[in-house]
This record gives structure tokens, C-alpha cells and sequence, in this order.
């Protein structure tokens, strides 16, 4: 038997996992809300919270999956990308607890974990696979050729998919995380502002510009009537998620025609996104696609992803040692 605890701490989310031979008992997942108020994760407060947070979070874990911690065998921790604060408790924390325990000590790539979390259920991808990882760090195109050999087909030139929503949210005057809440509020607008496509090439994306024209749409407008973003708040969110989701698709097929790849997924917290599920659902059906969404609460950051990852290179016996150190960047296709 195999039973791995796993977890997560690259950001804003203290996060905890036991993984039973690949089956996942538990993912406790401590959110900071800490953040809101800033308009965006702050670091020097993100990595507090994850102190104060990392043994309660483990050890209701271990309670749900009703396992004593004495039968954790091995211990699997983001090393990065991340925040490196915050990486350093959830990375001192696995160090401790694997010296203490006298277990092995495993490393995960957040960027990967984000992408395996597709083999915590069925159906699982059949490798090689297209992944959108889609987060507030990062906008990525992987060919999956398997579950540790990844590259990198295109990713975003400057803002990710996450930090469009996030500082879109910010011009709008609404809190942090933007994502979840522009995805509520476009539910009952229309898309009818056009916000322009940037020119990339190849696989690569940009959200930048987006940004600046989304500003200057409101400076424009609010100076014409100061009422107006009140009065056209569902219309505008629907428009930037419109425009968001069309550059991520577009890429996204296009990589998947030149690649030849009909097995396509999303990751990341970007793909708990409705309009994304059902824009890719539908385009998956006209390319006659086998697509795969993962459940919402695999999709934001959590330590189930990472628990999973760690099984997965258990059964390698890729474990390394005290000397690790976690790492603030780190390419996905390492
Ligand atoms: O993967 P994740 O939890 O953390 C990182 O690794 O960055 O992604 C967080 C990002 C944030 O930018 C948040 O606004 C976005 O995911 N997000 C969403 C939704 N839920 C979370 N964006 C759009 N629609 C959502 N429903
Ligand atoms: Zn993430």
C-alpha cells in the first residue's frame, strides 16, 4: 500500500491531501482571505497564513482520511513556481516531517500538478494529451507525452489568463480573486463591447493589451457617465471573459490542428471557469475531440493534485533530500 501525503502552499491556498494508492481521501484546502482588500495575493502575508495554517490543514487530513500519521509513507510538496515564502513553509514542513518520520520526501512541479490532476478520476487521458493550464501565474499549451515528460507548446508573452480577470476585477472596482466573480456577473450579460485580439504568433499568448484597452474603455465611459460601469456591469464582464476565453481557444485549436492532437484538456484555477467549460465543450464537439475538464475543486489550487503527482513518482522512487530548496520558477518541461 501507498499512502502519500501531499502538499500544496505555492500561493494564496494552504493546502493538505492523502492519497491511498492513487485514490484521494482527503484535500483540505485553507483559503486566505487576507488578500481581498489588496486587490492581489500579498506575498509577506500569504506566507504568514500558510505558518499559521499548515498543521491544522495537515492534520485535518489525516482525520478525514482516517489514517493515523504514523502510516504516511512518504510526503510530496510543491517545490515551485510559486511565491517563494510562501513555498518555503509547505516545502520546511515536508523536509520536517519526512526527517521526523524517517520517510521519503518528494518533489512536485505545481505546473505538472495542475495538469495530473486529470488522473485523480475517471475518465482519465490517454497520454499524448493538449493541456490548457490556465492560473493566476501562469497561461500554458503542454503536449502531455506522459505523466513526467511534458513541453511547453506556447505560453503567455506577459499577463496570465488569471491576472486578465484578476485586474480586470481591480479597473472594476471588485475584490480579489476576479476570476469567480466577473464568471458570476457575465452570467447575466451580454457580450456587446468589442475589446480587441491581440496579434501573437504561434502558440504564444498575450493579455496585456487587453488590460490597457479595458482601462481606457472605462476612463472613456466613466468620464461620459459616471454611472456607467454600474449600469453595464454584466455587459462588460461578459465581453472580457468573451474575449479572454476566444484568445485561449484560438491557440488552443491551433495547436491542437498542427499538433494532431484530438485528446485535449484544461487545468488551473482559469478552467473552473463556466464560460471556458462550455466554449471548449462546444468547440470539442465540432473538432471531434475527446476533451477533459476537471471537477471544480480540483481545478484552483489544491494539495489532491499534488498527493496524486507524488503517488505517481512513489512509484518511480523519485525521491530527493534534505538539501532540497524550493523554487520561485520552474519550467514545466523539466
Ligand atoms: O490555479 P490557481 O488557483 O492558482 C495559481 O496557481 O495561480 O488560479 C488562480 C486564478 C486566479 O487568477 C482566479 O481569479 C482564477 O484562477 N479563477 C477564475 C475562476 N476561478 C478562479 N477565473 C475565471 N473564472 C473562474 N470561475
Ligand atoms: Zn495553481
Amino acid at each position: 500500500m501507498a499512502i502519500i501525503l501531499g502538499i500544496e502552499s505555492s500561493c494564496d491556498e494552504t493546502s493538505a491531501s492523502i492519497c491511498i494508492d492513487g485514490e484521494i481521501q482527503s484535500n483540505i484546502i485553507a483559503n486566505q482571505t487576507v488578500h481581498e482588500k489588496f486587490g492581489g495575493v500579498v506575498p509577506e502575508l500569504a506566507s504568514r497564513a500558510h505558518q499559521q495554517n499548515i498543521i491544522p490543514t495537515v492534520s485535518e487530513a489525516i482525520r478525514v482520511a482516517k489514517i493515523q500519521k504514523n502510516d504516511i509513507e512518504a510526503i510530496a510538496f510543491t517545490r515551485g513556481p510559486g511565491l517563494l515564502g510562501s513555498l518555503l513553509v509547505g516545502t520546511s514542513f515536508a523536509k520536517a516531517f519526512a526527517l521526523a518520520r524517517n520517510i521519503p520526501l518528494i518533489e512536485v512541479n505545481h505546473m505538472q500538478g495542475h495538469i495530473l490532476a486529470h488522473f485523480i478520476e475517471d475518465p482519465k487521458p490517454k497520454f499524448p494529451f493538449l493541456c490548457l493550464t490556465v492560473s493566476g501565474g501562469h497561461t500554458q499549451i503542454v503536449l502531455v507525452k506522459d505523466y513526467f515528460e511534458m513541453e511547453l507548446v506556447g505560453q503567455t508573452i506577459d499577463d496570465a489568463a488569471g491576472e486578465a480577470f484578476d485586474k480586470t476585477a481591480k479597473i472594476l472596482g471588485l475584490p480579489y480573486p476576479g476570476g469567480p466573480l466577473i464568471d458570476k456577473l457575465a452570467k447575466d450579460g451580454t457580450p456587446r463591447f468589442d475589446f480587441p485580439e491581440p496579434q501573437i504568433k504561434d502558440f504564444d499568448f498575450s493579455f496585456s493589451g487587453l488590460k490597457t484597452s479595458i482601462l481606457y474603455f472605462v476612463q472613456k465611459n466613466t468620464t461620459l457617465n459616471p454611472n456607467f460601469l454600474k449600469e453595464n456591469m454584466n455587459d462588460i464582464c461578459a465581453s472580457v471573459q468573451d474575449r479572454i476565453i476566444s484568445i485561449l481557444l484560438k491557440k488552443l485549436k491551433l495547436a491542437a490542428h498542427q499538433l494532431q492532437i484530438t485528446d485535449v484538456a484544461i487545468a488551473g484555477g482559469v478552467s473552473a471557469n463556466s464560460g471556458l467549460r462550455h466554449a471548449l465543450t462546444a468547440l470539442a464537439e465540432k473538432e471531434h475531440w475527446k476533451v477533459f475538464i476537471p471537477k471544480f475543486e480540483y481545478c484552483t489550487d489544491n494539495a489532491a493534485m499534488i498527493a496524486v503527482a507524488g503517488y505517481y513518482k512513489f512509484l518511480n522512487q523519485e525521491f530527493v533530500s534534505q538539501e532540497i530548496t524550493p523554487l520561485a520558477r520552474w519550467s514545466v518541461n523539466y
